[in-house]
């Protein structure tokens, strides 16, 4: 059974996405261990809630390369074999990568490589793109970067505006980390250079 480390600053919708499908055996895993840099994220008093394993790291007034390897220390503490980012809004380090080489999965709600950064959705909307979506993939040191594992594809409707395009492509979202189970079950080995990913 593959040990999941999840790391979030907010509201933890994917998170729960990801616990929900644990729990009923959709995602052949188990939780060891629910991060935030952000101690009064709702995700880590969900995760606080549902009795995993919840462990606050702030980084604010703290050196990235510092917070990183607390952050490294504790995952590696909870025997984490896969890293999800989930709404974690921090650029990882190298040596972060390096701790965890292609074991980094992070979520974007758009069609990467357009759209990286903050406010995707309302990026893509006034770009005026027909289908925006959200990508699962892995993570390197740049933002919103590394190869794809996971696309979901939501169309742009008539009236919609930024906001239902958002809510409809969250809905996507917290499906993506669920096709993305055959990671969890075979491991990433293999997965993530670019000539190997599909
Ligand atoms: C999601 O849209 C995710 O794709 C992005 O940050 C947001 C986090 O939302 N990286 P939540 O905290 O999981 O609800």
């Amino acid at each position: 059974m593959k040990n999941l480390g999840i790391l979030l600053s907010g509201r933890g919708s994917n998170f729960m996405a990801i616990a929900e499908n644990v729990r009923r055996g959709a995602i052949p895993a188990q939780i060891s261990a629910v991060i935030s840099n952000r101690p009064e994220a709702p995700g880590l008093e969900h995760a606080r809630q549902l009795g995993l394993n919840a462990i606050s790291i702030p980084s604010k007034g703290k050196p990235r390369e510092q917070h990183d390897q607390e952050v490294i220390a504790a995952l590696q503490a909870a025997k984490v074999d896969l890293v999800c980012l989930a709404g974690y809004m921090r650029l990882l380090s190298p040596e972060f990568i390096r701790a965890f080489p292609q074991r980094i999965l992070n979520i974007h709600p758009s069609l990467l490589p357009a759209f990286p950064g903050l406010d995707a959705q309302k990026q893509a909307f006034d770009y005026g793109v027909k289908v925006s979506g959200c990508t699962v993939h892995f993570v390197d040191e740049f933002l919103d970067h590394g190869a794809i594992i996971v696309q979901k594809v939501v169309p742009v409707l008539p009236g919609d505006d930024d906001h239902t395009l958002s809510a409809r492509i969250l809905e996507q979202e917290h499906l993506a980390y669920r096709s993305n189970q055959h990671c969890c079950k075979r491991g990433v080995q293999n997965r993530g250079q670019k000539s190997g990913a599909q």
